[in-house]
């Protein structure tokens, strides 16, 4: 599967450092994981972690998961072994995280070359530089950090993410202008599922590709959030046939339940149907 028609609807974190969880993850149906080095493993974990982590992505099992290693910062003890120890790993990205700038973006990018670079977006520069950040050609995506967000932000979270939307809906924008993945923020209460469907609703509305998450127990909520529907995909493939149909009798556009379909509507439909497809595939094991 290529980048732009991979599924990211469900992305779990596991901390390099929990073996039993790094071994449970081969048979999960997240769509893709962060391996992460950075925030959920302590500092004095880190080098075992990080060795760890290499030893169970050679022995593989992943299967179509998209897998994704978060390191260290270069501002840490730590960063620059962490890429040194992922050269010529079999992983479809590396992830950065604070990113402030397409300069951060750069630096990776002459350290490590034919991985693909995803950026963390979760400081208050990085948000004002996301368009260049998306913008430099090895970025393949953007998860947002919205816990240290908020703490960058000195913010107080409320119930519908009002004091991030504006840094949420900026970030949506720069990922499309530059066609990049773009994967929501975590929903910290793993056990609400009803508060997490809400929160995938919204970052779906918004125009996100999916969610990362924390515990095994969100990944059915994300799949289903972020898949298009039954009732989306009948209506798409109605759109599709009606559109047809106008055309063929010399139409430029047709109408479907009252409403106009116009060519950018049935490209929206096909997109639709191309997603669900690749979600298809993705379950074929
Ligand atoms: N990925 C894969 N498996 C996970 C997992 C994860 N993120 N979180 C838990 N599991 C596994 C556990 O290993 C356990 O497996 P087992 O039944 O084989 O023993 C099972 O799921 C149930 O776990 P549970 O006991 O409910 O969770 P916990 O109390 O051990 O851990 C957290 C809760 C939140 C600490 C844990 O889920 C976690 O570490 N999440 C990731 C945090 C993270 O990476 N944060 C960084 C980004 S925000
Ligand atoms: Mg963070």
């Amino acid at each position: 599967m290529t980048q732009s028609n991979r599924p990211f609807r469900s992305v779990l974190y596991i901390p390099g450092s929990k073996e039993r969880a790094l071994d449970k993850a081969r048979t999960l149906p997240a769509d893709a994981i962060i391996f992460d080095l950075e925030d959920a493993v302590a500092p004095d974990a880190k080098d075992a972690a990080r060795a760890t982590l290499r030893d169970e992505i050679d022995k593989g099992g992943y299967g179509k998961r998209a897998r994704l290693v978060r390191i260290n910062g270069f501002d840490t003890p730590w960063g620059n072994a962490d890429v040194a120890a992922f050269r010529g790993a079999d992983i479809d990205g590396i992830l950065l995280p604070k990113v402030n700038s397409a300069l951060d973006i750069e630096t990776l990018a002459e350290m490590i070359s034919d991985v693909p670079i995803w950026a963390m977006m979760e400081t208050a520069a990085g948000i004002l530089n996301a368009r260049e950040i998306a913008a430099h050609p090895r970025l393949a995506g953007i998860v947002m950090g919205t816990n240290d967000l908020v703490k960058e932000l000195g913010a107080r979270p409320g119930p519908d993410r009002a004091e991030i939307q504006t840094a949420l809906q900026w970030s949506v924008i720069a990922a499309r202008a530059d066609g990049v993945c773009i994967v929501d923020g975590v929903y910290n209460a793993f056990k609400d599922e009803e508060g997490l469907r809400r929160e995938c609703q919204q970052g779906r509305d918004l125009g996100f590709d999916g969610k990362t998450l924390i515990h095994p127990a969100q990944i059915a909520i994300a799949n289903e959030v972020f898949a298009p529907g039954e009732e989306e995909l009948a209506l798409a493939r109605r759109q599709i046939a009606a559109f047809e149909e106008a055309q063929a009798s010399g139409q430029g556009v047709a109408v479907v339940d009252g409403k106009i379909v116009e060519n950018l509507h049935v490209a929206t439909a096909k997109a639709l149907i191309a997603k669900a497809e690749a979600i298809a595939a993705m379950a074929e094991g």
